[in-house]
Formats: C-alpha cells, structure tokens, sequence
C-alpha cells in the first residue's frame, strides 16, 4: 500500500479554501442538491479533458463524476467543443427558427429507433414535465405510474418515494415545501415486480391512471438491470389499457446503447425522455415519440420555453450525434466499463475490503457489503487522496474518453485505497 496523505486539508488545499468560500454566497455552497455530499468537500475544477481533471492546484484527477451523466464523450470533446465554437459567434439565440433545431432533431431520431418526432427543452426535469402533460391529454386520464426509489427530477409532481421505501402505492414527498397534493396523483410500485404491474395497469381505467413512467436502470435506486419480462409486461399492458408508457432515459440514454434502454431491451415505449449525455455537456433535453402524441402540441397541449432549441447546445447535440454514432464505440465503451468493474471487484478481493461493485453498462457502483455510510465515505476520501473522483455514494461514470490505461491507474488506486480502508476498520 502506497502512503498518501488522506488528511482532507493535503488533498485539494485550494478547493477546500473555496469550498468554504462558495458556502457564504451560494446556499448550501453548491448548485444542485447533492453536490454537497462529496468527500471530503467538493473538488472546485480548474479544467478538464477527456476522462481528466485539475483542480484549482493544477492537481490531476481521473474522472468518474462524469457531470453526474452528461460526459459519456469525456471531458470537452474535440468535435463537440468545435461545432459550439462555430456556433456561438454566429448564432447565439434567434427566439424564432433555426436550421440546426431541426438537424438536431433529425440525428437524434435517427439515433433512436421508434421514435418519430421530438420536441426540445433545457433539462431533464423539464422534458419529464412535457412527457406527462403530453400522456395525460393523450388519454385523457390523471394519474401516473413511477416505480419506488426512482427520480426523475425535482419537480413537485413526481419528487416521491425516491429514497424510502414508502408505505404501498402511497407517494412519499421527499423534500420539504412540496405540494402534497399532487403527490396524490402518483402510485409508487416496486421496480421490476411483474405481477403487481400488470394487476394495477388492468384497472388501470378505474383508477384513472394516464402513464407509467420508468427509467428502466432504475438508476438512482443503484442501477437494476430491467427484467426483460416486466418490460415486454408494462408494453403490452399499457397498449390494451391505453395507458402512456414513458420511458425516462435522462440517464441511460446514448449510455447503455446509442438507443438507449428502449433498443438494448427491445421495447419501445410511448414517449422518452432524454438529457444529460444528448448535449454532452450542455443544457439540452428532448421528449421523443409517437407523432401523434408529439404533435398534441399542434392542437392543445402547450409546450414553451425561452431556452428551448438554444443553438449552441443544438450544435452540441449534432455532434455527440456523430461521435456515438462513430464504429466500435460502444464496444470499447464496454470492455474498458468491464475491465474496471472486473479489476475493481478483484481488488476488493484481495484486500478483504467489505464492498462490492455493480454495474449496469457503462455505470458502476461501488458499495459497502458492510458498514455504512461512513465506510463509503472513507473509501471516497481514500480514492480522492489518490486522484479518482466518483459521486457520492459510490456511482461511477464511465466514458468513452477512459482507456483501458486510465482504467489501469483507477484499479491500481482501488487497491491501495481498499486496503487503507481495511487497514483502518479491520473486521
Ligand atoms: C432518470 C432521471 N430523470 C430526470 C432527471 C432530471 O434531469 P435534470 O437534472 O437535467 O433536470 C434525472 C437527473 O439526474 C434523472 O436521473
């Protein structure tokens, strides 16, 4: 075991002064909710490349953050960087028409197979918002379907049950200052239960349900592979109930296939909706389907948005296009996603370290099999003292910008960290 200086002040010195710094200004000192939750603070970044980051210090990090999705190209991609750069001169933000949000939109179709027309938003909370207000005008019902521990973004209507296990079908709100009203809207079901899906979507007339929206990883509940049986269920059920079945690849989209879960199960849902890796990096989000449900907004489903089809994003949007649609891809993506959680596990071996890994495509997780929280905050800080970041709780984004030597280094930190953590908490 290499020594390394684990004492949180030695391993972003810089970050740790800013850290403290951002909390006067910013509340909670960070952007986005649990970005507060890195160990031992969050790493402030200077710059990044590929599967690389510094720090305000110029230190180097392998990165598996991976913006919490959207970096499946790594870090400022050549092509991504010079369509935005040709871009933003020229076109910065019409509020009319231009070529490219059709062109856009033509590569993502092209790119995922079933679907007919789009429409654009900034985030993925936002297109999950279209989605549902396109599937209930589409059937005329109210209530919609989510599965127990999955997120699909922070708004009020489907913040619920994300985190705990909840009582039944009954919504749990997960943040204060949620209207709990429209949490009576939702019923919660568990994940990859066959049965009960197809029990409640027979009645589903009766209880007046509209959709049934899955992020079929189930990635914010530590990515489970879908069983393909619950998915061809929840497709067949929903079809002769007339229900909208909405697949959310914020997450998974471009990342376990270039047409996401839908063409890696082969199921093809109603709706999607996309984010995160379909900008590489930029603010851009789409809800994809049937054109007819789509063009609902040619009648009475209102749809809008000041940032919607920004050009410099679209442009970014037209180049991930071509990047994932590039030869032998996917192929590397997942021998290099397998070589890590393969050295990655066999290291945990070796060491006698009390965590598992999992993956799901290019996403890994790695977890305590003993201990707590604590235990994964300790392997956090181990890790971060020697140069890999990941999210909190273990999750880890893997891109195609990390060869298999930047996989080497990680497993080889793996090591000497596990073996830290053992040393420190033996059994
Ligand atoms: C499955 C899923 N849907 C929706 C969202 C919300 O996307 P955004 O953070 O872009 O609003 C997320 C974010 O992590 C997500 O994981």
């Amino acid at each position: 075991m290499t020594a390394v200086n684990t004492d949180p002040v030695a391993i972003s010195p810089s970050s740790r002064v800013a850290w403290e710094r951002a909390k006067r200004s910013i509340g909670g000192g960070v952007s986005s909710g649990l970005r507060g939750d890195f160990q031992p603070y969050p790493i402030f970044v200077d710059r990044a490349q590929g599967p690389l980051m510094w720090d305000l210090d110029g230190r180097e990090f392998i990165d598996y953050i991976g913006a919490w999705g959207p970096m499946l190209l790594g870090h400022s991609h050549p092509d991504v960087i010079a369509a935005v750069a040709e871009e933003l001169p020229r076109l910065q933000m019409p509020g009319t028409g231009h070529v490219l949000e059709y062109e856009a939109a033509e590569a993502v179709l092209g790119a995922v197979p079933g679907a007919e027309k789009l429409l654009w938003s900034n985030t993925g909370t936002e297109a999950v918002q279209v989605a549902l207000r396109l599937a209930r005008a589409w059937s005329g019902r109210n209530h919609i379907v989510k599965f127990t521990r999955a997120y699909h973004g922070w708004h009020d209507s489907v913040f619920a049950s994300v985190a705990e296990h909840g009582e039944g079908t009954r919504a749990v709100a997960h943040s204060k200052g949620q209207n709990p009203r429209v949490l009576d809207d939702l019923i919660v079901l568990p994940f990859n239960d066959t049965e009960q899906a197809a029990k409640t979507l027979a009645r589903a007339a009766e209880l007046d349900i509209a959709a049934v929206l899955i992020d079929p990883i189930l990635n914010s509940g530590g990515g489970v592979e879908p069983d393909p049986e619950f998915l061809a269920v929840l497709r067949q059920t929903c079809t002769e109930h007339g229900v909208v079945l909405i697949f959310d690849e914020v997450v998974s989209g471009f990342r376990v296939a270039r047409g996401g879960a839908a063409e890696r199960w082969g199921v093809t849902p109603d709706l999607w909706t996309l984010g995160k890796a379909l900008a590489a990096g930029f603010s851009q989000s789409a809800v994809l389907g049937r054109a007819e449900i789509i063009d609902q907004v040619t009648v009475d489903v209102y749809h809008a948005g000041t940032y919607n089809g920004n050009p410099v994003a679209l442009a970014a949007v037209k180049a991930a296009m071509h990047a994932y649609s590039s030869p032998g891809v996917y192929d590397s993506l997942e021998e290099n996603a397998a070589h890590l959680e393969n050295g990655v596990a066999a290291a945990a071996e070796r060491t006698g370290a009390p965590f598992g890994v999992h993956r799901v495509a290019s996403i890994m997780w790695v977890y305590p099999t003993r201990g707590d929280d604590d235990t994964a905050d300790a392997l956090a800080i181990e890790l971060a003292a020697r140069g890999i970041l990941l999210l909190p709780r273990g999750e880890m984004f893997v891109s195609m910008a990390h060869t298999r030597e930047v996989v080497d280094r990680t497993i080889v930190a793996f090591e000497d960290a596990f073996a830290a953590v053992s040393a420190s908490n033996p059994s």
